[in-house]
């Protein structure tokens, strides 16, 4: 018998609903909202207006490319939290309602162990997946953390970042260079063209596994600030060189804790997730340690980075095996509980 899972995602301000069988993924439907381009960042009261509307039509459309019918669906699993509270609230409740209207048991799924699980969603039958324990290098636009995913259900955090996450550093930084949000994926265009070596900036010097990424963005605010005195033009001057030299530190910092918990951990199988996973340069030097220290590597095909459902469905289809279901009063949570 398999197991066909509808997951539902709206953590933040993409609306998404994906239908796997088995963790075979059938459909995966995702609505972004370009309502918050004007504003420079996500607004949380227009993304969960912005929901309201898209989550009817989202979550029909992937019960129809997935070609079942609704009857077909096993469990309803959602996006719990982390997130924005009024965007977490739109996909709790239309969970809710469909769960009690299909008579279906409900899953809740933490976004987190989402994005960590992402590297279950099989695209074919043959896909390869990870072997337990392995080690995840989970870094989006809210966290960033060394996890050692011991199992579906077994995650623990060795460590994490104590201020900004890696993403935030990307997306505040590209702002100061005056360039639109999310800052990340433009500064990866940019730095493609730059000089990594022209700048440096501060890296720092925090015990653990834990990071931070606040000094960073004050040293690189600082650079612009002097240069920027003696010449006006400077950061148009030299756009691809600050991305380049900015990425190159955000990697050299994320690597330098990451490489230290592989050694330590001894673990052999390693595994990046979450929206800067999506970056060249953090790809490619994940790929040369993993080679270089003859380690298995997964890296996320980068649709599956950022927020989506297809990734929900997969966590909340162990969850279902493992007869973990959601009370219908559960309340979403906004912080991280893992
Ligand atoms: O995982 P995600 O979609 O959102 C959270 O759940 O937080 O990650 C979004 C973050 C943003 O900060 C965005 O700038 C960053 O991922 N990002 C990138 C790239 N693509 C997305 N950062 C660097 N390079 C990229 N190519």
């Amino acid at each position: 018998m398999s197991t066909i899972i509808l997951g539902i995602e709206s953590s933040c301000d993409d609306t998404s609903a994906a239908v796997t069988r088995d963790c075979v993924l059938l459909s995966n439907v995702i609505a972004s909202q370009r309502v918050h381009e004007a504003y420079g960042g996500v607004v949380p009261e227009l993304a969960s207006r912005a929901h309201q509307q898209n989550i009817v039509p989202v979550v029909s459309e992937a019960i129809r490319q997935a070609g079942i019918s609704r009857s077909d669906i096993d469990a309803i699993a959602f996006t719990r939290g982390p997130g924005l509270p009024g965007s977490l609230h739109v996909g709790t409740a239309f969970s809710k309602g469909l769960a009690l209207a299909l008579d279906r048991p409900l899953v809740d799924v933490n976004h987190l162990h989402g994005h960590v699980l992402a590297h279950f969603i099989k695209e074919d039958e043959n896909a390869s997946v990870p072997d337990f324990p392995f080690l995840c290098l989970l870094i989006s636009g809210g966290n960033s953390q060394i996890i050692v995913v011991k199992s579906p259900y077994e995650m623990e955090i060795l460590g994490q970042t104590i201020d900004d996450a890696a993403g935030e550093a990307f997306d505040k930084c590209a702002k100061l260079m005056g360039l639109p949000y999310p800052g990340g994926p433009l500064i990866d265009q940019l730095a493609s063209e730059g000089d990594a070596t022209r700048f440096r900036f501060a890296k720092p010097h925090i015990e653990g596994y834990n990071y931070s990424f606040s000094g960073l963005k004050t040293s690189f605010l600082y650079t612009l600030r002097d240069a920027l005195k003696e010449n006006p033009g400077f950061i148009e001057e030299n756009k691809p060189h600050l991305a380049a030299s900015l990425q190159k530190t955000i990697i050299d910092i994320l690597m330098e804790k990451f490489t230290r918990a592989i050694k330590d951990t001894g673990i052999k199988t390693i595994a990046i997730a979450g929206g800067v996973s999506a970056n060249s340069g953090v790809r490619a030097a994940v790929d040369s340690y993993a080679r270089r220290h003859h380690l298995r590597a997964f890296i996320p095909a980068r649709r599956f980075t950022t927020d989506n459902a297809a990734m929900i469905a997969v966590a909340g289809h162990y969850k279902y095996l493992n007869h973990d279901f959601c009370d219908i009063t559960a309340p979403p949570f906004a912080r991280v509980i893992i």
